[in-house]
């Protein structure tokens, strides 16, 4: 029975990036036999403009009844003036808690092809290999109350609150044991606990469930090192785990370990596998119309549906396999060009790695 994959492109380069992604999908679906239906939807500030609404119901009905979603990315200048709750990243909220998307994987794996590409040492990312595990729908993204109020003294304050329940905490340190089952077997735990009672809470919560799984070892390290470290010696990483806002961070420090935010992807999974796909990075509106963006952590983010969400890890490993063959050519967009290579757009991007599935 064929699969449903509900694309939503968004804005900016979102809609360039994700038509690679899918020239991908449309290829493995006429030559190596993989059975999906694929439909559109919008979020973001393409559903304001469309709806007046950043997460339509039209979009919230496909997105339900879909198997998986493959996101572009959402948000611009041209939405930054409106009310906060209609708002594209908004959108994006909205539909990750609609649909209780709360573990988000974010690898970052160094291509050895773009060590030259990387704002560190080759030496220091070469074999690079980490899995950020980002709690989703909770923290300070989604904590009540929230707002801006005026004071008795006329002054206005903003306020947000940072706040995990036990059960979040259980649930994705329980996606981080199991990610590292598959790995090496390290989980290093990252929060505030010299500060906050919620990473209190949290460090708790991660010994806790540690217990559960004797073969893995659990680390605990706060954030502010752990951006330090990441820059230092990021190779004694094997899985981060973290809460929404320092993995939002971490994983776009990480990105860059990797030769650029335009080579990560990542799955934000419920506790059924079902997921939305989507690459880490934003709507770059700097670049957007121009056909320079780099598709890759989109294409990877699509390899990531294929082993999360459809079980399918053989076609996954050809479309990582064909990134790589064609970063061994030489291609690359201009985010990670160096020396000695061949600039491409997006569009040959793609295309070259559609021409090196087999
Ligand atoms: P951004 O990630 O869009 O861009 C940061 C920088 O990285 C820019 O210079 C951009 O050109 C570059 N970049 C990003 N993706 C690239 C790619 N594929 N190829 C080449 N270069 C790339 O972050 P920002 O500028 O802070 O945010 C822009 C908008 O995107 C904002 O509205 C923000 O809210 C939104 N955003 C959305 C998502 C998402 O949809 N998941 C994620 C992050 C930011
Ligand atoms: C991301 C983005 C989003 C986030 C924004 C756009 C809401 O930065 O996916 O990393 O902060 O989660
Ligand atoms: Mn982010």
């Amino acid at each position: 029975m064929s699969k449903k994959i509900l694309v939503l492109p968004g804005d900016g380069i979102g809609p360039e990036i994700v038509a690679e992604a899918v020239k991908v999908l449309e290829a493995l679906r006429r030559d190596f036999g993989l059975a999906v239906e694929l439909e559109s939807g919008l979020l973001g500030g393409c559903a304001v403009d469309a709806h007046g609404q950043p997460y339509p119901e039209e979009t919230r009905r496909l997105a339900r009844a879909a198997d998986a979603i493959l996101l572009g990315a959402v948000g611009g200048p041209k939405w930054e003036a409106i009310e906060r709750p209609l708002r594209p990243e908004r959108g994006l909220l909205a539909i990750r808690a609609d649909l209780e998307l709360f573990a988000n994987l974010r690898p970052a794996i160094l291509y050895p092809q773009l060590a030259a590409a990387s704002a560190l040492k080759p030496e220091v990312v070469s074999g690079l290999d980490i899995m950020i595990v980002r709690e989703l729908t909770g923290d300070i993204y989604f904590g009540q109350p929230r707002g801006i109020r005026t004071l008795d003294s006329g002054e206005r304050e903003g306020f947000n609150t940072m706040v995990y329940r036990e059960s979040e905490i259980v649930r994705i340190m329980r996606a981080a044991f199991d990610a590292a089952m598959k790995r090496d077997r390290r989980v290093c735990s990252v929060d505030k606990a010299n500060v906050l009672e919620v990473s209190e809470l949290w460090r708790e919560i991660a010994q806790t469930v540690a217990a559960d799984y004797p073969e893995v070892s659990l680390s605990h390290m706060y954030v502010d090192n752990a951006a330090m470290q990441l820059v230092r010696a990021p190779k004694q990483f094997d899985v981060i785990v973290t809460g929404n806002i320092f993995g939002d961070i971490l994983s776009d420090c990480a990105a860059q370990l990797t030769g650029s935010i335009g080579m990560l992807p990542s799955a934000s999974l419920d506790a059924h596998g079902k997921g939305m796909y989507e690459p880490i990075h934003g709507s770059a509106p700097d670049i957007a119309g121009r056909g320079v963006a780099n598709p890759l952590a989109t294409i990877l983010s699509v390899a990531m549906l294929l082993r999360h969400t459809l079980n399918e890890p053989a076609l996954a490993e050809r479309i990582e396999r064909a990134v790589g063959r064609v970063l061994d050519r030489g291609l690359r967009t201009a985010d990670i060009a160096s020396e000695g290579t061949t600039r491409v757009g997006t569009a040959e991007m793609g295309g070259a790695v559609v021409a090196a599935l087999d």
